[in-house]
């Protein structure tokens, strides 16, 4: 198995468009677009014998919260193509990999449902934080229903600033 690790601006046309397509077979939709919005996320593909089994990016995320300032990368677009089978697992440790050798934390948002494989694959869940963040560009976004987070200490311990209080928690990206 092998993993290829791909700055969001060097994406070829291939991958964006499996990425798609893989989006649209899971979700029925694709609300993502990699060409324009993930030109600095740093994307993941396990693949094996030519083919890619998963993937998942992360985004690197300002955050404001109680008046100071904090850098974050957003877990996002965790997809296993063939379920089931550990890929999912071997690609979240890839990436904790990643985020301790950059000493940055992971955060993401995910359905109750999927909180398990997270928790499974070294991931902390936090309860009542997805509602806390906010983007404000114009409008206001903001979570309205709790989801899950996941959460990977990569060495700065941001989460425990994260809780000291119950804050909102301003993004300078839309949330992902
Ligand atoms: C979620 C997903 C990435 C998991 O990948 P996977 O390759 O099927 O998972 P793995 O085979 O590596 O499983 C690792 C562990 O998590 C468990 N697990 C996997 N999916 C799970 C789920 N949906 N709920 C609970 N546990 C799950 C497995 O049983 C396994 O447990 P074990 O280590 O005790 O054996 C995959 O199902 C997927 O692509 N889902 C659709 C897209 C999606 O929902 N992505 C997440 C967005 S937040």
């Amino acid at each position: 198995m092998q993993t290829k690790i791909i700055q969001g601006h060097e994406l070829t046309e291939a991958q964006i468009d499996f990425m798609n397509n893989q989006r649209l077979t899971e979700y029925g939709e694709n609300t993502k677009d990699f060409k324009k919005n993930e030109r600095e996320s740093v994307f993941f593909f396990l693949v094996e014998a030519d083919s890619t089994k998963a993937f998942g990016l992360l985004k690197p995320v300002g955050i404001t919260y109680a008046d100071k300032s904090y850098r974050v990368l957003g877990i996002a677009n965790i997809i296993a193509v063939e379920k089931g089978k550990g890929y999912g697992k071997v690609l979240m440790q890839v990436i904790k990999n990643y985020l301790t050798s950059q000493n940055m934390s992971g955060i993401g948002f995910c359905d109750a449902t999927v909180c398990e494989f997270y928790a499974k694959c070294g991931y902390q869940i936090i309860d009542g934080l997805s509602t806390r963040f906010q983007y404000i560009h114009g409008q206001r976004e903001k979570l309205d229903a709790e989801r899950g987070v996941i959460y990977f200490d990569g060495g700065d311990a941001l989460i425990s600033k994260l809780l000291e209080n119950d804050d909102l928690i301003s993004t300078d990206v839309p949330l992902w």
